[in-house]
């Protein structure tokens, strides 16, 4: 398992500058949690590790290779060792939940049938859905949907993981059986896992390390320990749940900056 590393990276649309030199490290083994204000780039971030979107400034490594150099040949095969959970959940509603899950396996792979079929039902079943293939995403629950996207983004074994607000509009039961399942993905694969939310509990239940991205920089990056005990109060206000803790509160960085 790789080392997956932002290094520097910057990326604007048009003239606005989203990110303005990044650096992320994420550790295989470990889950990282991407926080920060609505429109700060976090979902840019899982864009740029897909290779969805190339940054204007900076490297990617996965491991030692630099994959912004990569064609588009190299890129779909280097895709074969991620997997995405999209926020939306984002499955078809005209396949059932077995054809979501073989979906890439049929698009990139010659893999016979039955080889499909076992590594489906194996899937589901690591979600806790065994036996699911044949229903259809509208009979499920919205955390049951999730859990498929998640069985799906698995399903090659990939070795880095990205997460865009799995736990979004689930109630708190659910929310917390996706963040034990995100927990235990991550455990038993050891891949590399991204997730980028703005609720606590998803943030608590699963971080190994937190990074807090503000105004197109990393604000702050810790353990949840560290953060919480940040001197940034925006940092810390967040991360013990107070209210108002973007509006007034301008980061000391920012303020600093501005002096
Ligand atoms: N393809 C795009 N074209 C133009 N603007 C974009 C594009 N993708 C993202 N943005 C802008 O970049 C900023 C960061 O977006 P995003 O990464 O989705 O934020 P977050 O996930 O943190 O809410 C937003 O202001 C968004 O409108
Ligand atoms: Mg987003």
């Amino acid at each position: 398992m790789k080392n997956v590393t932002l290094d520097r990276i910057s990326k604007a649309f048009g003239p606005k500058q989203v990110l303005k030199g990044v650096s992320m490290d994420f550790p295989p083994g470990k889950i990282s949690v991407i926080i920060g204000p609505s429109g700060c780039g976090k979902s840019t971030v899982l864009r740029l590790l897909l290779g969805l979107i190339p940054p204007d400034d900076g490297a990617i490594f996965v491991g030692e290779q630099d994959v912004t150099r990569f064609n588009s040949l190299e890129w779909q095969r280097m895709r074969e060792s991620m997997g995405m959970v999209f926020q939306s959940g984002a499955l078809f509603d005209s396949m059932t939940v077995g054809e979501n899950v073989s979906f890439v396996l049929r698009e990139h792979t010659r893999m016979p049938a039955e080889d499909m079929a076992r590594l489906v039902s194996e899937k589901l079943a690591v979600v806790g859905l065994a036996g699911t293939e044949n229903l259809y995403p509208t009979e499920l629950s919205g955390g049951m949907q999730k859990r498929v996207a998640i069985a799906r983004a698995i399903v090659r074994n990939p070795s880095l993981i990205l997460y865009d607000e799995p736990t979004t509009g689930l109630d708190p039961a659910t929310s917390t059986i996706i963040e034990d399942l995100i927990v235990r993905v991550s455990k038993e694969s050891g891949a590399a896992s991204v997730v980028v939310t703005h609720q606590l509990s998803t943030i608590f239940r699963t971080a190994d390390r937190i990074t807090m991205l503000h105004q197109g920089r990393v604000l702050e990056s810790g353990t949840p320990e560290e953060m919480k005990e940040s001197p940034e109060p925006m940092v810390s206000g967040f991360l013990r749940g107070e209210p108002h803790y973007d509006a007034a509160n301008a980061p000391r960085a920012q303020r600093e900056d501005e002096r």
